[in-house]
């Protein structure tokens, strides 16, 4: 909606600017996806403006309210106050601050900013608002198992409304970095391992976060993050450096973040890693000639953490001035936390090291970002403390948690049918570290979420019973550490029951920032409470949680039903419950690859076959494959049963081949021959058989979500062109070349599903 009054905060600015600007054609373009207008009174500020004030504007810093939520969050801060924080807003010194505390934090700051600032531009206030901000959804890779991008829209866009109604203009969110190496401890906040599937929720998060109008006080500014390649670091080890080909960077890693830009995401984040010696914040390739040049990005990119400070210990700068100047000159528009560019930028022009005009023209993206988020029509726009309150939890927020709880959900085994279970008649023992309590249910990146107000597993399991004294809850053990007598109480226990409930695995903060695993394993005392309590012969029902892919041995693989339920947040124990209980039939599948052993890491389904591939069947030797162990997944991406019993059938391709210039289509019969209600997730694949530069075994290329009511059936149909068959050839770019291409219609990466070929000609 165009303003149509000018507010008294536009008038001090220069009313005949501001006023021409709301009125002009310019302004209603505004929201064109991607596109940033600039408008006219932003030139008459940055003409006004000190060398120090625009330094203050591409500098961004963690709240230092009461301590700042950042500062538990990040390393430690530079030990700034908040009255000096007020202090630099007042002297301009200051873009805005990320992480604070709520509504009236950023009324105090805004004040001095547009009333008592020199050139009263207004601050941006920003947050890692990454699953959630106060009702906390499921950790975005449990939502990417949803395989249901729009639920990923719905819960961006309720998290938009509450930070937005507590003074949060702009969420660094989303991450969509591709992460195929599961000890990789941040593959928790992105999209998974398959570039197709987290383009789909990279552009879907952008626009439930951004909405159609940036100045709605229910929207927030969207970053995309970590550009570029955060979680191809080698080994998995968090913060580590990226050697990779231009092909597998473009075909693979590059994907979401273009998607991400593409849905119109008007801010970036560098990324903290190297790639090919140079590190993202100083890598003029990136930041410049393919961010702004070839894929033509309009907005502002942001360091990350002190990321411009830190290429000095990476090796790459010499010292802070220099950093400024590298990160500056690459494209970086603005730094967090290191305070560098504040400190050096307005010297560095002076000397002639840093364009004046490339100083302009960053603060002139920040400013009309600012302008876009309507900071200069009322810079309080966000900010109401009563408004904080009055959006926080809403009952229908939660419901939606909950919604997305249960569809992240994935079934990864049911023998003899064990679950559902009933809701009366049987006792349950219901065992484990995460079994009760109010701990590890948000899960990692959450700054403002509360595990006290989240739901956990023994209250969503009684909430289900229809006799509550059924359930016998005991620990057992702790996450990383045996618990006293644990192992005791729980075969007692497990003896007293009909059927165990093992709610075991990964800490909150097991995965995340700096969390990287050697091992993905569920942490040995927890694998000995497993064992104990399986030697007891009672049914077992495994409720892992997770923030990774794990590799699941013994008694936790050889339970008779195994649920991932990963971090669902403050819905956790009603979202299981009612997945236990056949409320829900499970719907989710796989984003990650579970591997058979730790030691496959990075494993990822679209691999390349290798000249040696190992034949389906018996291990042979001189194959690819490790000592004793296949070249496969326990539970590969896009595994997930249901209650329902699903089969394929039926492969019919419209034509034998595909020209160049046209489509084909592909279809499949998909029937539920059980007796429960199912939703399945139907999958295509292709393999190209034989390239000029060799193809994946399988690639993920469209997917449908369908609901089968017990013995019916539908026909899913795809249509696939020559552009979805394209790779980088030789030269270097897109290439779309004839042969035969494999393609299946399938349950997971690695079954069988229904499969046929066809061939492309040109
Ligand atoms: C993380 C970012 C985050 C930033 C601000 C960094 O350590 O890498 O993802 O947005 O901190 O909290």
């Amino acid at each position: 909606m165009l303003d149509t009054r000018i507010s008294r905060r536009a008038a001090m600015l220069g009313a005949g600017a501001v006023a021409a600007w709301l009125a002009s054609p310019a302004r209603a373009l505004l929201q064109a996806v991607g596109k940033v207008t600039v408008p006219a009174f932003v030139d008459d500020l940055i003409r006004r403006m000190t060398l120090e004030e625009k330094a203050g504007q591409l500098s961004l810093m963690a709240s230092a309210w009461g301590g700042g939520a950042a500062l538990g969050l990040n390393p430690p801060g530079n030990g700034s106050d908040f009255q000096q924080q007020v202090n630099e807003a007042r002297q301009g010194l200051l873009t805005g601050v990320f992480n604070g505390n709520g509504a009236r934090m950023a009324q105090i700051l805004q004040t001095a900013a547009v009333k008592e600032s020199r050139m009263k531009i207004p601050l941006i206030f920003a947050a890692d608002i990454i699953h959630g901000h106060r009702t906390i959804f499921p950790v975005p890779l449990a939502e990417v198992a949803s395989f249901e991008p729009d639920l990923a829209r719905r819960t961006a866009e309720a998290a938009a409304f509450e930070a937005s109604g507590a003074g949060i203009d702009w969420t660094f969110s989303p991450m969509v970095d591709v992460a195929r190496d599961q000890r990789w401890g941040r593959g928790v906040e992105g999209g998974g391992e398959d570039p197709y599937l987290g383009s789909l929720f990279a552009a879907a998060r952008v626009r439930g976060f951004q909405g159609a109008d940036l100045k709605s006080n229910e929207h927030l500014l969207s970053c995309i993050k970590h550009f570029a390649a955060y979680g191809a670091a080698e080994s998995g080890l968090d913060y580590n450096v990226v050697d990779i080909s231009d092909r597998r960077l473009r075909e693979v890693y590059l994907r979401t973040y273009k998607a991400g830009f593409d849905a119109g995401a008007l801010s970036a984040m560098a990324s903290f890693n190297e790639i090919n010696g140079v590190p993202s914040t100083g890598n003029h390739w990136l930041m410049t000639d393919l961010l702004r040049r070839e894929w033509s990005f309009q907005g502002f990119v942001v360091s990350d953490y002190t990321g411009d400070e830190e290429m000095i210990a990476g090796g790459f700068a010499k010292d802070g001035r220099d950093a400024a100047r590298l990160a500056f000159l690459a494209g970086v528009d603005m730094s967090m936390q290191s305070g560098l560019y504040r400190q050096h930028l307005p010297s560095l022009v002076r000397s002639g090291e840093v364009p004046q005009a490339k100083l302009d023209e960053s603060v002139r993206r920040v400013l009309a970002l600012k302008a876009m988020l309507g900071l200069f029509d009322n810079p309080f726009r966000r900010i109401d403390v009563k408004r904080e309150t009055a959006r926080s939890m809403l009952p229908q927020t939660r419901a939606l948690a909950r919604e997305a709880g249960r569809k992240a959900i994935v079934l990864l085994k049911n023998e003899g049918e064990l679950l559902p279970l009933p809701r009366s008649g049987k006792r349950i023992a219901l065992i484990g570290p995460f079994a009760a309590g109010p701990h590890d249910l948000v899960g990692p990146w959450v700054v403002y979420g509360d595990d006290a107000k989240a739901v956990d597993l023994a209250t969503g399991i009684r909430g289900a019973l229809a006799d509550k004294s059924a359930l016998i809850v005991v620990q057992g053990s702790g996450v990383e550490e045996p618990l006293a007598g644990g192992i005791d109480q729980a075969i007692a226990a497990a003896r007293q029951a009909d059927v165990v409930i093992l709610a075991i695995g990964e800490g909150a903060n097991m995965s995340g920032e700096a969390q990287s695993r050697t091992e993905i394993i569920v942490p040995p005392p927890q694998q000995q409470l497993a064992e104990a309590v399986a030697a007891t012969g009672k049914p077992v029902v495994v409720v892992l949680k997770h923030g990774r892919a794990l590799a699941l041995e013994g008694a936790i693989a050889n339970a008779q039903a195994i649920l991932a339920t990963w971090f669902l947040g403050t819905e956790t124990g009603d979202a299981i419950a009612d997945v236990l209980f056949g409320a829900h039939s499970p719907s989710g599948r796989l984003p990650a690859s579970f591997p058979l052993r730790s030691g496959q890491e990075p494993y990822y389904y679209a691999h390349k076959p290798t000249g040696r591939p190992n034949p389906p069947g018996e291990l042979q030797p001189y194959k690819a494959h490790f000592r004793g162990i296949p070249n496969a997944a326990l539970y590969p991406f896009g595994h997930g049963l249901t209650y329902g019993r699903i089969e394929y059938s039926g492969l019919r391709l419209s034509a034998p081949t595909l020209p160049m210039n046209g489509t084909i289509e592909v279809a499949a019969t998909i029937t539920n021959r059980g007796s429960r209600a199912a939703e399945e997730v139907a999958q295509l694949y292709i393999h190209d058989r034989v390239a000029s530069i060799t193809q994946p075994v399988r690639e993920l290329k469209a997917f449908r979500k369908i609901a089968l009511a017990p013995g019916q059936s539908e026909i899913v149909r795809f249509t696939l062109r020559p552009s979805d068959l394209a790779f980088i050839g030789p030269n270097g770019r897109w290439i779309t070349e004839p042969g035969t291409f494999d393609v299946w219609v399938a349950p997971s990466a690695e079954s069988d599903g229904v499969h046929g070929s066809f061939d492309l000609v040109a």
